[in-house]
């Protein structure tokens, strides 16, 4: 089991951890697939979510090694996308994950054809009367993998994130990235 404890940030004042840590478990509390990291509870004692361990890396991790094969590439790609597919499309309210990066993406190490999508702590559930789109009140996610509508606070759907799966699949034939753009914002 993985234990994702919510702490303090340094130099960010202070954010209602418990808050932070609830609103992730209730998101991940509606998602049940292969391509997504189970819950298996929470422990509000210690603000943290109990989660399936994923023995392996991130796909970050992996990257430092420099790109991906092609077979790999879309070995993980599908899977996120199924992952994407199955988060959008749920019912009563799709959930969109607003943080769709390579840190994000867990390979196991036992089956790597199985790639995990983990850290819901940027995601939002798409109110059924907001036709797709809604406002997020501010900027989500990770620059260098934001879509433009997130940066310029546009209202913001389902594209979002396949735009960031864009930047993951770049990101996996090049090796590149933007390390200036990597610090993660939540609101
Ligand atoms: N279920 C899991 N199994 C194994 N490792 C995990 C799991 N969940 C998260 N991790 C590891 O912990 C890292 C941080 O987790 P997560 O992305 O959920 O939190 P975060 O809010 O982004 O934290 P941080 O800002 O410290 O990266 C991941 O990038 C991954 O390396
Ligand atoms: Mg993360």
């Amino acid at each position: 089991m993985a234990i994702k404890e919510f702490r303090q940030p340094k130099n960010n004042g202070s954010v209602g951890l418990s808050r932070l840590c609830l609103r992730e478990a209730s998101h991940l509390s509606l998602v049940r697939h292969p391509n997504v990291v189970a819950l298996l509870g929470v422990w509000p004692a210690k603000n943290s979510l109990l989660l399936e361990l994923v023995e392996g890396q991130t796909l970050a991790e992996r990257l430092k090694r420099g790109p991906v094969e092609p077979n790999e590439t879309l070995g993980v790609s599908k899977c996120v996308s199924l992952a994407l597919n199955y988060l959008h499309n749920l019912s009563p309210e799709a959930v969109i994950h607003l943080d769709i990066k390579s840190a994000n993406v867990l390979l196991p190490s036992k089956s790597a054809a199985t790639a995990k999508l983990c850290d819901f702590g940027s995601a939002r559930l798409l109110p059924k009367h907001a036709c797709g789109e809604f406002l997020l009140g501010g900027v989500s996610g990770t620059p260098a993998w934001m879509a433009p509508e997130v940066v310029e606070q546009r209202p913001v759907g389902r594209p979002a994130d396949v735009y960031s799966l864009g930047v993951v699949f770049w990101e996996m034939i090049t090796a590149r990235r933007d390390t200036n753009l990597t610090q993660s914002y939540s609101q």
